[in-house]
């Protein structure tokens, strides 16, 4: 049994005004027609061995969690007391399972355009989970990203999948470049196949705060329903780390499995216009908007409404939604998050 540990923080801001603290990004048909919430959750069927999902997520998101997972029976929510990023919040799910339980980490806010690599790809860590090792996905890097952990491929593990030689957390742009040209470097995806036991002995072994306060907040907890609230306080004191600094740097056991399904972490206006099918120009039209777009390309238009026409302009990015207006180039999508009406909503 693998059970589905789904991750719901951030607000994703970068993708304002689509993404908002009202309906931010998971919540979001962005690609397609489901939500990429939803198709997190479509990617681990009962039918391929995975149990019911386990879903961590905070107090803003809880409405939007309740009404698209729906009615699954035997899934869990975790209604996290306050944001201390993702080592405690895998902590929590792995303190709410049996010990054996194979967890498969997903977070909620990626585009994976092929569901059957995935969940190949699933199997196979799983496997990996069950003897002992830590296992991260492993996607092509073919761009030097800063944003991104690195994963180096070590030696072939018998029964498949290879070793992570180094793991390292979001290196600076040198780094990230030399890596690049040594070749062997994957980048981490973000999800990652753990036994419970074994990631929680790393986490007691490499953070013991967050392993025991977390394990306390737990023990302290509360169940409502399929709701399960941890202790406010005890949790409010837990270290504030991701899983990534926290145990795949440090850990002895690491491995990985390499895998080529489409995916993208939509973390910029950009990274989505890749994602959507475009026209032969390059240009893509989100939304059931009129737009007319005449000597253009590579230009993204996504409305909520209003008709939108754009002339003779080249990699340019156009959103329109309620009052709001956000117009930028392909090189500044990096800076949407810090609009004033990004950072003030
Ligand atoms: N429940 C909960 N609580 N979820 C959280 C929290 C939290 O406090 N913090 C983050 N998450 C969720 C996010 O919503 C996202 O789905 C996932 O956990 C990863 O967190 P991010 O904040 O998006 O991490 P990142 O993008 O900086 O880096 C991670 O992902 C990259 C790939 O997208 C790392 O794992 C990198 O190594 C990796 O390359
Ligand atoms: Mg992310």
């Amino acid at each position: 049994i693998i059970v589905p540990v789904i991750l719901c923080g951030g607000s994703g801001t970068r993708l304002w005004p689509r993404s908002r603290a009202s309906k931010p990004k998971p919540f979001l048909p962005l690609v397609g027609n489901s939500t990429l919430f939803e198709a997190a959750l479509a990617r681990c069927p009962a039918n391929l061995g995975f149990a019911p999902p386990v879903v961590v997520t905070g107090q803003m998101h809880l409405d939007h969690v309740e009404q698209q997972l729906g009615p699954v029976d035997g899934a869990e929510i975790i209604v996290e007391p306050s944001a201390r990023n993702t080592a405690a919040a895998i902590a929590l799910a792995a303190c709410r399972l049996p010990e054996d339980a194979v967890m498969l980490i997903c977070p909620s806010d990626h585009h994976i355009a092929d569901a059957q690599a995935f969940a190949d790809a699933a199997l196979r860590a799983a496997d990996l989970a069950r003897d002992g090792w830590l296992v991260s996905f492993g996607i092509e890097a073919t761009a030097p990203e800063t944003g991104f952990g690195y994963l180096k491929r070590g030696e072939p593990i018998e029964g498949g999948g290879y070793l992570t030689a180094r793991f390292v957390e979001k290196p600076d742009l040198a780094r990230a470049q030399s890596f690049l040209a040594e070749g062997g470097y994957a980048w981490n995806g973000g999800i990652f196949a753990f036994r419970v036991k074994d990631f929680l002995s790393d986490l007691a072994a490499h953070r013991p705060q967050i392993a025991s306060t977390v394990a306390a907040a737990v023990a302290k907890g509360a169940v409502d329903g399929r709701r399960f609230h941890p202790d406010a306080e005890t949790f409010a004191s837990v270290e504030s780390d991701s899983v990534d600094y926290a145990v795949m740097e440090n850990t002895k056991r690491a491995a990985m499995v390499p895998v080529n399904m489409g995916w993208s972490d939509i973390g910029n206006w950009h990274a989505l216009h890749e994602a959507l099918p475009r026209d032969a120009n390059g240009n893509s039209v989100r939304g059931n908007v009129r737009a007319e777009l005449v000597d253009c390309r590579n230009v993204l238009i996504d409305s909520d409404g209003p008709r939108v026409s754009v002339i003779g302009l080249e990699d340019v990015i156009v959103v329109v939604d309620g009052n709001d207006v956000m117009i930028t180039t392909v090189t500044g999508v990096q800076k949407v998050g810090k609009l004033d009406g990004a950072v003030n909503q």
